[in-house]
């Protein structure tokens, strides 16, 4: 299937959901507003792959990001590594709460695919 329609109401917030899409893992996060706050405030000159928060997302409460690891295509485990957000075991990437690569041998941060909100609690990935 190219798309994938998600029900937001199943993933409550703090939680990470992965679910299949076009053969790879895809995260759906719900943040939290510390997490939003958090990412709205880090300074770009920070970043290894320079990326504002909110150019990452439609709803800031909503990260929907690809679950392969810029490095060499690991899963990374969510809510885990130095920056809350992802943390790749296969060789040590941390990545923050928007996906952005922090930590670690990555080259970019994790990749946004196209997403529309169908209503408050859909969304329709692909
Ligand atoms: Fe993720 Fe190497 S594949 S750190």
């Amino acid at each position: 299937l190219s798309k994938i329609e998600i029900k937001l109401a199943d993933i409550p917030e703090g939680k990470n959901m992965t679910f299949k899409w076009r053969g790879k893992p895809l995260f759906v996060r719900h943040r939290t507003e510390k997490e939003i706050a958090a990412e709205a405030d880090v300074n770009l000159a920070e970043l290894r792959d320079p990326e504002h928060d909110k150019d990452r997302v439609i709803n800031p409460s909503w990260v929907i990001v690809l679950g392969v690891c810029t490095h060499l295509g690991c899963v990374p485990i969510a809510n885990a590594g130095d920056f809350g957000g992802y943390y790749c075991p296969c060789h040590g990437s941390h990545y923050d709460a928007s996906g952005r690569i922090r930590k670690g041998p990555a080259p970019l941060n994790l990749e946004v695919p196209y997403y529309e909100f169908q209503d408050d609690d859909t969304v329709v990935v692909g």
